[in-house]
């Protein structure tokens, strides 16, 4: 028997002025995505916004529907448009933010399992760690590699 232990990193940010322009941007426009939401049930909107290796940005909002598992998370909507529009081009990053109505208090925005696994997907294609930025209006969390978020996660090879 072998008891193994994984390890998660991430590095936590008290607000947005130590980061880099590049992940101000993505923020601000996620930011703005999640004005954009369809969320009518939940009331939770949440942006995303992907930036390409190609210095494209891509945003996307959730959008909930009546028949609720009809719906799709913001992450999803920008990822997959990204690819549908930038087929072969890497996607390096992505920023995530939130805004809830009926919250007490705000804390990062939270990936869901489903939007992981394509998060983890993308970054298998583009062969480099995929930059997650975890937005919330006090504190910013950086992830590199989606090891941390998902680890011993199903792959496309384990398909073969
Ligand atoms: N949602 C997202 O868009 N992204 C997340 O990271 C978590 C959850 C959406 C799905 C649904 O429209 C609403 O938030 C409440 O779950």
């Amino acid at each position: 028997m072998n008891e193994i232990t994984l390890q998660i990193k991430y590095t936590e940010y008290n607000g947005t002025d130590q980061l880099p322009f590049d992940d101000k941007m993505l923020i601000m426009k996620a930011r703005d995505a999640a004005k954009k939401a369809y969320a009518p049930y939940s009331g939770f909107r949440v942006g995303a916004s992907v930036l390409l290796e190609n210095g494209i940005i891509i945003t996307g909002s959730n959008q909930e529907n009546a028949a609720y598992p009809s719906g799709i998370c913001a992450e999803r909507t920008a990822l997959f448009y990204a690819s549908s529009q930038y087929p072969k081009v890497p996607i390096i990053a992505i920023a995530v933010s939130t805004i809830n109505i009926s919250a007490t208090s705000s804390d990062i925005a939270k990936p869901c399992g489903a939007c992981r696994q394509v998060m983890a997907e993308y970054e298998d294609l583009s062969g480099k760690p995929l930059r997650i930025i975890l937005d919330s209006t006090d504190k910013v969390v950086i992830v590199i590699g989606m090891d941390s978020l998902l680890p011993l996660r199903f792959k496309k090879e384990d398909l073969k």
